[in-house]
């Protein structure tokens, strides 16, 4: 039997989640009522995927990592919502063959683009799965808090190579094959149709801080991550970039 979706039963707000999940939620909450076809790609281990399915919706991950997915399944079987998640092993831009087209209310695509080989047609895909008004949930690594983050550790050269590299790499050890600013970033979901809504910085401060500060005063960073989130210039500072676009 379906079950009605209820509020989200308080995903744990960290300086990482909670600006994401401000943004989620009023989606949810725009559909109340509903329980939504959500696909999250690259999805991992479920950290939203479990939440949104503890909160009655269908959430099928697509993920290229079989371990990932394991860890996902036992997951999703620890928090009693097994039958509501699906865990597909296979690659973003292959998403065609493997969800059907426009039947999905919500797309997520956390910190996946940044490591794929095309992340145009991983966003290509992601707006044909969507069905027209569903909404898409962009997470990428931000170009600016990666030469700051160089920098204040010492790596000067790393920083001046990451600032001048187009694809804001900081060479070949780099672990990420790219980063983005707002403009870039949006500019991609743009040329895949989607309609960008929101652009939020997530971690602003959370990697700048002291860790004695930053596990002191949690709560307080969480309000102040969400404070900054918004704002010129501290969005486009952040360690992350966090768009909510929607198919028209
Ligand atoms: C940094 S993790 C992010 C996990 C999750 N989205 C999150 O935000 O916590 C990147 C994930 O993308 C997956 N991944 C990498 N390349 C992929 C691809 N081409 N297609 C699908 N998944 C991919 C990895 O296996 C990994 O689970």
């Amino acid at each position: 039997m379906e079950q009605t979706p209820g509020r989200l039963a308080g995903p744990p707000l960290t300086p990482r989640t909670a600006v994401i999940w401000s943004v989620l939620r009023a989606e949810l909450e725009r559909r109340a009522d509903t329980a939504l076809t959500v696909l999250d790609v690259g999805g991992g281990t479920g950290g939203f995927a479990v939440p949104l399915a503890q909160a009655g919706h269908r959430v099928t991950v697509v993920d290229a990592s079989p371990d990932a997915l394991a860890a996902l399944t036992r997951r999703a079987a620890e928090a009693g919502v097994a039958e509501r998640v699906r865990a597909v092993q296979g690659d973003g831009d292959a998403l065609a063959g493997l969800v059907e087209a426009g039947s999905a209310d919500l797309v997520l695509c956390h910190a996946v683009l940044e490591v794929v080989d095309d992340p145009a047609a991983v966003v290509a895909a992601l707006a044909a799965a969507l069905r027209p008004g569903g909404a898409a949930s962009v997470l990428v690594a931000g170009r600016a808090a990666a030469v700051l983050g160089r920098a204040m550790n010492g790596h000067l050269d790393l920083a001046a190579t990451l600032a001048a590299d187009p694809a804001g790499t900081a060479g070949t050890r780099d672990t990420l094959r790219r980063r983005y600013d707002a403009d870039d970033a949006a500019a991609l979901l743009g040329a895949a149709g989607l309609v960008v809504e929101e652009i939020h910085g997530v971690r602003v401060l959370a990697d700048l801080l002291p860790a004695a500060v930053a596990d002191g005063q949690p709560a307080a960073l969480v309000e102040l991550e969400r404070a900054l989130a918004a704002q010129a210039p501290w969005r486009d500072l952040a360690a992350q970039l966090h768009l909510f676009a929607r198919r028209p």
